[in-house]
C-alpha cells in the first residue's frame, strides 16, 4: 500500500478560518493525511476539537505537547506539502523572520517540502509595505503566496484580502503535490492568459458567439499559480469559478479583449492566447431588437473584421524577450493549417488541437500538438486540459 501524502494544514487566527475546515474535508476525502496546526490565536474562531475529529489527528498549537514525539521537528521534517490557510499578517511576518515560538512557525522552518500561503486580512494590512516585504521574502525563498482575492472582508468592507475559495486553494495545492518541486519555476513571473469566446452584438439581444467554454484558459491559469506565476487572466463569456490568486478581468468583445489584453501585457513576461476571438464582428449595431417583418426576408448581416490580437502582440512584443502563445482551433487540415498559421502570426508557440460541435469544446480533455517557430513540435495526447496546460509552461519556462 502506497503511504498517503502528508499535509500540513497550518490555521492561523483570521476570521476565514472557518474555510479552512472545508479545506480540509476536501484533503482528506481526496485520500492526504492532514495534520493541522492551529496558532492559539487562530483557536478563538475555530476550536481544537474541529480539527481533530476532521483530521483524525492531534491539532496542537504549542511545542510544549507530546515532547517526547519532538512534533516541532518531526511535523514539519516528514511533511509532503505546507499549506497555511489563512495566513495571517502576523503569521507572514513571523515566518519572513525566521520566528519559532508555536508549533506552526517552529514546523515551518523544520520543513523542506513546498509551502503554501493563503493569506487573507484587510486590504490596508495586505498593502502594508511591512506585509508586502514579507511576502517578497517569503516568495524570493521559494514559498508559493497566493494572492487574495477581492470581495467581502470581514465587516461590510470589500477590496483585496479575502481568502479564495477552499476549493480553489486545494486545486493550488493538488497542484503543487503532483508536481512536487519546492522551486516553483515561474516565480517572479507575469503571465497574461486569455480565456473563453468573445461575443459579437448585433442588436441588445443577439450576438455572434463561438462555443469556447474557457476551460483550457482557466487550467492554464490555475497551473501557473502553482508555479508561482503572478496571472492575470482576460477571460471572455466565461461562467467558471475563479481561480486562487488569479486576477480576472471580464470582456465581452474582441475589442474588448484586446484593450485587456494589451495593457496587462505591457509587463508580462509570457502571453497565451486560449481564447476564441471572433475573426468578425457585425458592422452594424442595432440599438433596438431586429424585429421580424411580415412577408419580407431578413436583411443580411454585414461583417467586418475584428483586429488580430495574437499577430499584433506578436509583432510588436510589450518587453523583450516576451514569450507569445496563439491558439489554432482547426476543423481540417490540422497540422498544416497549424504550421501556417504559426508563420503567419509571428508567435513563439501553438497549440494547434482540432475542434468540432462535441470535441474540445466544454469537455475536460484536450488533444493538441505544440508547435514551436525554431520548428519543434510536441504532440500531447488525449487528456486532461492540465496536461496541456503543464507541457505549455514547460515550453515557456525553457524561453523565459
Ligand atoms: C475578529 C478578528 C478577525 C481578525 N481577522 C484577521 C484576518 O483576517 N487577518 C489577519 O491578518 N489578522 C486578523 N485578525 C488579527 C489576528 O487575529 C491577530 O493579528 C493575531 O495576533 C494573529 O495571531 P496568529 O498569527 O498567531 O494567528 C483578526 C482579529 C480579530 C479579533
Amino acid at each position: 500500500m502506497v503511504d498517503k501524502p502528508k499535509v500540513v494544514l497550518g490555521v492561523s487566527g483570521g476570521i476565514a478560518a472557518y474555510k479552512a475546515c472545508e479545506l480540509l474535508r476536501r484533503l482528506t476525502e481526496s485520500g492526504h493525511d492532514v495534520r493541522v496546526v492551529p496558532t492559539a490565536a487562530s483557536l478563538n474562531f475555530v476550536g481544537e476539537a474541529t480539527w481533530s475529529a476532521l483530521s483524525g489527528n492531534p491539532a496542537s498549537t504549542e511545542v510544549w505537547e507530546s515532547v517526547h514525539e519532538v512534533p516541532h521537528v518531526r511535523i514539519g521534517q516528514s511533511a509532503d506539502l505546507v499549506v497555511v490557510a489563512p495566513a495571517t499578517a502576523d503569521l507572514l511576518a513571523k515566518a519572513a523572520h525566521g520566528l519559532a515560538d508555536d508549533l506552526l512557525t517552529n514546523t515551518l522552518l523544520t520543513a523542506r517540502c513546498p509551502v503554501v500561503f493563503a493569506p487573507a486580512m484587510h486590504t490596508e494590512m495586505w498593502e502594508h509595505p511591512a506585509t508586502q516585504e514579507n511576502v517578497a521574502t517569503l516568495r524570493r525563498r521559494g514559498a508559493l503566496v497566493i494572492e487574495p482575492a477581492v470581495g467581502r472582508l470581514t465587516g461590510k468592507d470589500t477590496g483585496k484580502g479575502r481568502l479564495p475559495d477552499p476549493e480553489e486553494i486545494f486545486e493550488v495545492c493538488r497542484r503543487v503535490l503532483a508536481r512536487g518541486v519546492t522551486e516553483p519555476d515561474l516565480a517572479g513571473r507575469h503571465v497574461v492568459i486569455s480565456a473563453g469566446g468573445t461575443r459579437e452584438p448585433l442588436d441588445p439581444v443577439r450576438f455572434l458567439g463561438n462555443r469556447s467554454s474557457g476551460k483550457q484558459g482557466y487550467a492554464l491559469a490555475r497551473t501557473a499559480v502553482a508555479r508561482g506565476a503572478r496571472v492575470t487572466l482576460v477571460a471572455a463569456n466565461t461562467a467558471l469559478a475563479d481561480p486562487a490568486g488569479v486576477d480576472v478581468v471580464r470582456v465581452g468583445t474582441a475589442v474588448q479583449l484586446r484593450e485587456a489584453v494589451l495593457k496587462a501585457a505591457a509587463d508580462a513576461d509570457a502571453v497565451v492566447m486560449a481564447a476564441a476571438v471572433a475573426d468578425f464582428r457585425p458592422a452594424e449595431y442595432a440599438g433596438g431588437k431586429i424585429k421580424k417583418k411580415d412577408g419580407q426576408d431578413p436583411a443580411p448581416v454585414a461583417l467586418v473584421r475584428n483586429p488580430d490580437v495574437l499577430a499584433e502582440i506578436s509583432a510588436d512584443r510589450a518587453r523583450v524577450g516576451q514569450v507569445v502563445v496563439g491558439f489554432a482551433a482547426e476543423t481540417d487540415d490540422v497540422l498544416a493549417n497549424g504550421r501556417a498559421k504559426l508563420a503567419r502570426k509571428g508567435c513563439d508557440l501553438l497549440v494547434v488541437n482540432e475542434v468540432g460541435e462535441s470535441r474540445t469544446f466544454g469537455s475536460e480533455e484536450n488533444e493538441a500538438v505544440v508547435l514551436a517557430s525554431d520548428g519543434s513540435e510536441t504532440p500531447v495526447p488525449y487528456g486532461p486540459k492540465e496536461a496541456l496546460a503543464e507541457v505549455i509552461w514547460d515550453q515557456v519556462a525553457v524561453r523565459l
